[in-house]
This record gives structure tokens, sequence and C-alpha cells, in this order.
């Protein structure tokens, strides 16, 4: 019996407090996402219980049960606090997905400050960007990444601590560098929590739009409601589970649920800290004997591309229960896991915005390959006409998905970037900025993007941030980025470039521009392919239309062109 049971009768009956009975929280009463996902579980009786399995690439493993949990992230709140970091600041984790990273992002919870996950191969300048919106106090990360934090410290005069979880022994650290181990560490059993309510800020997670740099959602520790309540009743988690969740914690997924969600559910979870290979990932499962395991389409589809032989030589019996989350999930992908694995992968439909899962398909529900399925109970989602902001009357409509406000876990702004946050909305709805159609059954389908967003392998890139990187390079008069189509990543970075008197586009030319935009760029934002083109399509006042080039790149019919300059 799943968790949820039936999906109407939840959402005829739903009320948030169901929730916030389970975890025995009463509005105005403290609450603290670190101590919900530790010292809670183990007043419940579970500290001996596993909570983390970690594997890294040479195969070595470490085990932490709740009450390791709760010690070590005792042990890094203490020590945040010893380095004079007050409550409400920004602390950055910048790590591999190492278990210092999962424990010290609840470290820094319970001591109060706000936790700022960043992707860890991002290069310098992707970091700078980052930090500098954030002002950010202090950040912890390993020597393998040092250097990339060092290249930008004189700019910083903000960020007063650098921590290093691996460093070496007795070797003296730079001004401004500390070493913590958290593993030798004294331990702090009795930790004072700082004093944290439901509205107090928790995560600021950073996500691309088209236009100006990332932007900082602002969570808060209420938001827990919402990750407790879905990863119960969408991921299913239940006492026996071994529960994967592939994503980095640099990105929400793996904040939400492969921290908040997993650890106040009280479930064992195991992170593989190595490359994807289709023969590891299955390795692993068989080993750990996973039963739920949350993953993305790009890793489906790579899955897919590796052929069903590879499956045969694992025993994968333990899987109980598959979604995904990220991007589109195509049909095929469903079917294909329903073949080989016993089970469709259900499709999770969300962003770093909301904080938690929006839409989806629910255990025991009938599955429509290709649709994201329904809202979850509590969440009041539509389509709406995207000139008039109304719903559509009748099903079958493509418009703008729209959701009511007022989750525990939506956002509560963007990060001194109100005026961004409050264009989100229209009409009393929040606006994702996706395109979508609901059926008769009230299943949503999903479109595409509102906007110029491409979503490569579950990763958002800003055209914005890529030509502006384009743009430095000397030869580089003007540029375009779109999507292009692919069959693993769904979208891959394209980019279009007009080159200043005197230049000539070839193969070296190609080469020197992506070596120098390599520099500037996350590895997930690089383009695929360079194209030398004479002129850009632009409106008649000189904005260029990335519009026409992506219908190109698609095959798709151009539309409108009445605005353009050149017709
Ligand atoms: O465009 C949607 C797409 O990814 C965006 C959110 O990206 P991000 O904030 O990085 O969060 C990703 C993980 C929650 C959405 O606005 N997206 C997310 N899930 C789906 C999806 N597109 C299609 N189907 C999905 N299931």
């Amino acid at each position: 019996m799943s968790n949820i049971g039936s999906y109407d009768e939840r959402v005829n009956n739903f009320n948030w407090d169901i929730a916030e009975k389970e975890l025995d929280f009463k509005p105005g009463n403290m609450i603290n996402i670190g101590w919900y996902c530790s010292d809670r579980i183990c007043r419940m009786g579970k500290s001996g219980k596993t909570a983390l399995i970690w594997e890294g690439s040479a195969g070595n493993e470490k085990r932490y049960t709740y009450d390791d949990l709760r010690l070590n992230s005792n042990t890094i709140g203490h020590f945040l606090r010893s380095l004079g970091i007050m409550p409400g600041e920004r602390v950055c984790l910048f790590m591999d997905k190492i278990p210092e990273l999962y424990i010290g992002f609840l470290g820094i919870l319970k001591m109060g400050a706000i936790a700022q996950p960043l992707f860890s191969a991002f290069g310098d300048e992707s970091l700078f960007v980052r930090l500098d919106n954030a002002q950010t106090t202090a950040i912890i990360t390993q020597k393998k990444h040092a250097p990339k934090v060092r290249k930008i410290m004189d700019k910083m005069p903000y960020l007063k601590h650098m921590i290093i979880v691996d460093a070496d022994p007795g070797k003296p650290l730079p001004e401004r560098e500390v070493a913590f181990d958290m593993e030798r560490a004294e331990k702090i059993d009795r930790f004072e929590l700082h004093p944290t309510y439901a509205e107090t800020a928790s995560v600021l997670h950073y996500t691309s739009g088209t236009t100006g740099q990332p932007k900082g959602v602002k969570h808060v520790h209420y938001s827990l409601i919402s990750q407790y309540l879905t990863a119960k009743w969408v991921l299913d988690l239940q006492e026996s589970d071994i529960y994967w969740c592939t994503a980095d914690p640099g990105w929400v997924t793996g904040t939400s649920y492969g921290i908040m969600g997993a650890f106040s559910n009280g479930v064992t979870q195991c992170v593989l800290d190595a490359g994807f290979s289709a023969d590891n990932w299955y390795r692993f499962i068989e080993k750990h004997k996973v039963s739920m395991w949350y993953s993305a389409p790009t890793a489906i589809r790579s899955l897919m591309k590796a052929g069903d032989e590879v499956i045969k030589k694992y025993d994968l019996s333990t899987l109980r229960h598959l979604a995904s989350v990220g991007e589109p999930l195509n049909s095929e992908a469903v079917i294909w896991s329903e073949k080989v694995f016993g089970k469709p992968f259900l499709d999770t439909y969300w962003q770093t915005e909301t904080g938690s899962i929006m839409i989806t398909n629910f255990p025991g529900m009938k599955i429509k390959p290709g649709s994201m399925g329904k809202p979850f109970p509590g969440i009041t989602a539509t389509v709406i006409d995207a000139e008039t902001f109304e719903p559509f009357a009748e099903p079958g409509k493509i418009g703008l998905i729209a959701i009511r406000p007022g989750w525990p876990s939506m956002m509560r702004t963007y990060w001194n970037n109100e005026t961004t946050y409050q264009n989100k909305f229209r009409n009393g709805w929040y606006l994702p900025g996706d395109r979508s159609s609901i059926d008769k059954e009230g299943y949503f389908w999903f479109v595409g993007r509102d906007d110029d967003v491409i979503n490569t392998g579950g990763h958002l890139v800003s055209p914005f941030e890529v030509e502006s990187a384009l743009l430095e390079h000397p030869a580089v008069a003007e540029s375009a980025v779109v999507a292009k189509p692919d069959f693993v990543n769904m979208e891959v970075v394209k980019a279009f470039v007009t080159l200043k008197p005197g230049f000539t586009g070839s193969k070296d030319l190609d080469l020197d521009i992506m070596n120098f935009v390599r520099k500037k760029l996350s590895p997930l934002a690089m383009p695929q392919e360079i194209e030398f083109i004479d002129n850009l399509p632009k409106t008649r006042s000189g904005k260029i239309m990335r519009r026409i080039l992506h219908a190109k790149e698609w095959g798709e019919e151009i539309g409108d062109t009445s605005t353009l300059e050149n017709d």
C-alpha cells in the first residue's frame, strides 16, 4: 500500500496541517530543518538507523547513522558559530557529493545561517557572480576546489572564511582560510539550536533566467512541511526503503529530496559520488539494494542508450518505485523503464522556486506515459491564456502553467531582487514560466518553456550568460544562443556568432572561442556548437530574435516575423 492511498480522497480532504501534525509542529513554534532531519529522528528511537551510505569514485564507503548525523551537524554548527558566523549570514557549500556536504547543510541550518549550495563544477567566474550577489560570509569547500575560490578572494572582502574539509594536516593555510576535519573534530553532543521559525530563511539556491545574472531563490524553514509530505506521498518513502536520489545538492532536487525530504522521513539513503556510467549505476543499485530511485530524464535516456544487455548482468529486483524530474520525460523512456525494470518512471514537475513537487504522477494512479500527471493535493494548478491570464474553459488548450501561491515551500523572494519576484505573478497566479495543456481527465502535458532559457540535461542555462561570455572574445561582434535538439540531453547549447571586421570564421577560431568561454562558463553551459553567420535576425528596434534561430534548429515554423528588421 502506498503512503498516499487514494489520490482523490487526499485531494478532497487536504490540509497542510496533515504534515504539521505528523511533524509535531504548531504554528508559532520553532522549526529548524537541521533538527528535524537528525535530532528528531533520533528522538523517535531511530538513532542507530543508517541515514547515509556514501560511496566514492574508488568504491570506498562511509556510513552514518541518524545519531552520527545529529552529532556531526552539531559539530559543524558549533564550529561555524565559533568562527563568529552569525545567524542569517550566507554560508556557501562548494563541494562534491561528499558526506560533509549533506551534514554541513544541516549544521548551517542548526546555527541559523542560510545554506547556499553551489555546484562544485562551477569555475571561478560563475562562483563569483553568485557569492557576490549573496555577499556570502563563509564557504565550505575541498582542497581541490580551493584554488577557484582563491582566484576571486581579493574581490570578496565580505567572504571572511574559507573552510577546507580535507586540508593537509599541519600545513599552514593563508589568511582567511581554516581547516575543519569533520571526522576528527571533537563531537558536540549538546548544541543550542538557533531559534529559527517558519519564516526564517534557510536555503538560497541560484537559478538562471533569460536575462540578467542568476537569481538567488530564498527559501524558509517552513518549506520542510512541503518537502516532508511530498517525499512521503510522491516518492513514497517507507521505513525499509533504501533511497537513491541521483541529484547533486548544488541544485534544488539534491537538497529538497536528497537531504530535507529524505532525512525528515527518517529513511536510509545512499549517495554515489562518481561520474555516470550505466554499469556503475546498475552495480550501485544491486550492491545497496536500492528500492526507491529518483533520477532525471537525461540519465534515463543515457541508460536507454547503453542498451538492455547490460541490465541483465545485475540483480535490480529490489527496485520498487521510480521517479524522475527536471526535464520532459518522454513516453518512450517511461515505456522502456516498464519493460526493463518492470516499473515506470513517474514524472514529477517542479522548480527551484517552488521548492517541492507541484505536478506529478502518484503511486497507484493511472499513468499516461508522456504526461506530468496531476497537481499535488493542496496545490491549485491550471493552465491560463497568456494574454488574459484566465484559465481556459475547455481542456486541451496550450497556455501558461499557473499555480495559486501559498504552499509552504514557495520561494519567499529572489535575493535582493523583489521586482523580478513580483513579476512572476499575474492575476493572483504564480507563473513558473512553462507551457502545458491539460486533458479531459486533468492530466498535464508539458509543452515547453515560455522563455529562452535552455534546459540541457535538466540544467537551466541562461542564453544571456553564454552570450555575454562570447562577447568578451575579441573576434565576436554579436551572439545569440539557443537550444538545439539532442537525443540524450534533450537540448544542448548552440551559439550563433557574427564576427568583427577583419575576422573570418574557421575551425581554429571556433576552437579559440570555445577555449575562451570554457574558462568563464560552467561545463553545463558550454556551447556544443558555434555557427558563424553574417547577420543575426533582429527586430526593427534592434533586439536579437532568438526565436527565429530556435525555430530553424528545431525545423519548426518560424511564425510571425512582421517585426523583423530585414524583411
Ligand atoms: O522548465 C521546467 C523544467 O525545469 C524547470 C525548473 O528547473 P530548476 O529550477 O533547475 O529545477 C529543476 C528540478 C526541480 C521547470 O520550470 N522541468 C522540471 N521538471 C520538469 C520540467 N519540464 C518538464 N517536465 C518535468 N517533469
